[in-house]
């Protein structure tokens, strides 16, 4: 019998370089894809997965990730007093849709380390993980997706998504056989090859994990800068217990990224019917202009 899956991690404890001079005050996983932050599309794609609490991976200046799913009593009398109940009812739903915990990681030495951080907080139960920076706009949530997986596979999930062969040395590459059309038992694991990949299907930010994963975690050997590899510690798993990827439906952006956060904006606005119109009509002309010279 499997066990539901009621918790998940959101590390979100990076420093964001990629971002910088934004990310110097203001954390990466709230800056806005249209008017809503990055962790809010995260928390709520969990919520809408069933999953009851979520431990955000926190780190020194980035409080205000936490703030944004408090109450905001000043905020919402405003709103009644102005008439606007809808719009205060969202904002009440935001402190609404899971029970957030937060842990700091101290030091950002890495994603496994980030992950290990909520060992106490998950137990002895298996846990999804969503990064804080990774967007994935799809009609069942993606991570639904992969929690479906685990229950009818019984085996730890990452989320798998083809990339052009170009593009494999910018991730973790894995390979194995075919389950069925979306699921593949992975025998191999390749950390951003820089040349023969062993396949173009890319390990992406979304996973479904035994608690067993939490010891790979504590005996895998830092690597580069002391940071701890999640990669490391479910090439373990995949070995010992087995590990399983799922070609999610969906489609994926690396918002932590500056041309990712940039597509993800113009396509979540292109869904807007307010911003549609309008964004369509000037993304032509600037189009033309550009291909004019
Ligand atoms: P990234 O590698 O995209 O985040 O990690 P980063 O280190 O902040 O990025 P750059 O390269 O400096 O711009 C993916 C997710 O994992 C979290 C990040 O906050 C991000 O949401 N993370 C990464 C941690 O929580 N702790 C870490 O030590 C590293």
């Amino acid at each position: 019998m499997v066990k539901r899956v009621r918790k998940c991690v959101v590390p979100a404890a990076g420093l964001g370089t990629r971002f910088l001079p934004a990310t110097k005050s203001v954390p990466k996983e709230l800056l806005p894809i249209v008017d809503t932050p990055t962790l809010q599309y995260i928390v709520a794609e969990a919520a809408h997965a069933g999953i009851e609490d979520v431990i955000l991976i926190t780190a020194r200046g980035k409080t205000s990730m936490v703030d944004h799913f408090d109450l905001s009593p000043e905020l919402e009398e405003t709103l009644l007093s102005r008439g606007k109940v809808a719009e205060r009812d969202a904002l009440r739903a935001i402190s609404n849709m899971a029970r957030l915990a937060s842990i700091r990681q101290h030091e950002p030495l890495g994603l496994g380390h980030a992950v290990l951080q909520a060992a106490n907080l998950v137990g002895d139960e298996p846990f999804a993980v969503i990064l804080g920076d990774d967007v994935i706009d799809a009609e069942t949530p993606a991570i639904a997706q992969l929690v479906e997986c685990y229950q009818r596979t019984g085996m730890g999930v990452v989320a798998l998504m083809e990339v052009p062969v170009e593009e494999t040395p910018m991730y973790g590459i894995a390979a194995g056989t075919m389950l069925d059309d979306r699921t593949m038992r992975i025998e191999r694991m390749v950390e951003k090859p820089q040349s023969d990949p062993p396949s173009n299907l890319a390990v992406i930010g979304r996973y479904v994990l035994p608690p067993r994963v939490f010891d790979y975690l504590r005996e895998v050997q830092p690597g580069v800068g002391g940071e701890i590899q999640l990669t490391d510690a479910l090439a373990l798993l995949a070995e010992r217990e087995g590990l399983v990827g799922y070609r999610f439906e969906g489609k994926r952006y690396d918002a932590g990224d500056r041309l990712g956060y940039l597509k993800a904006n113009v396509a979540f606005a292109l869904k807007r019917p307010d911003l549609r119109q309008g964004l369509l009509e000037w993304l032509r002309e600037i189009v033309a202009e550009a291909d004019a010279r």
